[in-house]
């Protein structure tokens, strides 16, 4: 059965890396992007417009209300038996790395540390001047848009839009993780999205056990993953 063989390959681990995305926590109540949900269309606007380069330059304010939104949706959301699954495993084993392109905070919230965000996190902000990197997490904020604490111009979200790079330095940390792993999982994301899609494949070419826990696995890995099909939140902590 998939699932001892999963056991089997995590019981004889040193180093193992977990990639997330927003899978991990649609069990929290917190929408996916591509599985519905009302997270795509926001006052008529997509998602994609909204998370813009664009937007931040035209109308900043606006790209505050969406994030307020949304911030507002997940400080109501606790972290779940996946979250609480993948924070017990930082010290199960010698080598520990997290990867997520999630930006809901969920798995620090869990307990997990030295989490690598992908994506960045809706709980702070970055100057668009000096680019200081400022906590904001209150919500709903005190002024729109918020200000920076060093010199007092706007503070954008600390997320990567669309069309935006990824933070400097974090795919980078998250590839050398993927290359020395022994079991690589993946967890809740469709994969779709470069970087994710890559990590799997590089742990795979290096010789990791490489394992997709996702109730519509995608293939993530390449064909000789393991597709564990079913709830992250029921798998993770059987697992
Ligand atoms: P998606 O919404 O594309 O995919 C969510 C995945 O989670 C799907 O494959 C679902 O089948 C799976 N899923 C749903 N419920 C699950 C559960 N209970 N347990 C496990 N899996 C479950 O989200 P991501 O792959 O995270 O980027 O999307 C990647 C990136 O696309 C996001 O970070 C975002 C977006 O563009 C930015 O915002 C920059």
């Amino acid at each position: 059965m998939e699932l001892d063989r999963v056991r089997a390959e995590v019981a004889k681990a040193e180093r193992v890396v977990v990639l997330t995305g927003a899978g991990v926590s649609a069990e929290s109540g917190v929408p996916t992007f591509r599985g519905g949900g009302g997270a795509a269309v926001w006052r008529g606007l997509p998602a994609t417009t909204l998370s813009s380069a664009e937007m931040v330059a035209s109308d900043l304010n606006l790209v505050w209300e969406w994030f307020e939104y949304r911030r507002g949706l997940i400080a109501s959301c606790a972290p779940n038996p996946a979250h609480e699954a993948i924070a017990r495993w930082q010290t199960r084993f010698p080598g520990f790395t997290l990867v997520t392109q999630n930006v809901d905070g969920l798995h620090q919230k869990a307990g997990s540390r030295d989490v690598l965000e992908l994506h960045g996190n809706l709980w702070r902000g970055r100057c668009t001047r000096c680019r200081m990197v400022a906590e904001l997490p209150e919500t709903p904020l005190g002024e729109i848009p918020p200000t920076c604490p060093a010199c007092a111009s706007a503070l954008r979200p600390d997320v990567v839009l669309f069309g935006e790079m990824l933070p400097p330095g974090a795919f980078e940390r998250a590839a050398q993780a993927a290359e020395r792993a022994d079991v690589f999982f993946v967890v809740g994301t469709s994969a779709v999205v470069w970087p994710a899609a890559d990590l799997p494949e590089i742990a795979a070419r290096r010789g990791a056990f490489v394992v997709e826990v996702n109730p519509e696995p995608s293939g993530a890995g390449g064909a000789r993953a393991v597709a564990l099909a079913g709830k992250a939140g029921e798998l993770l902590p059987e697992i």
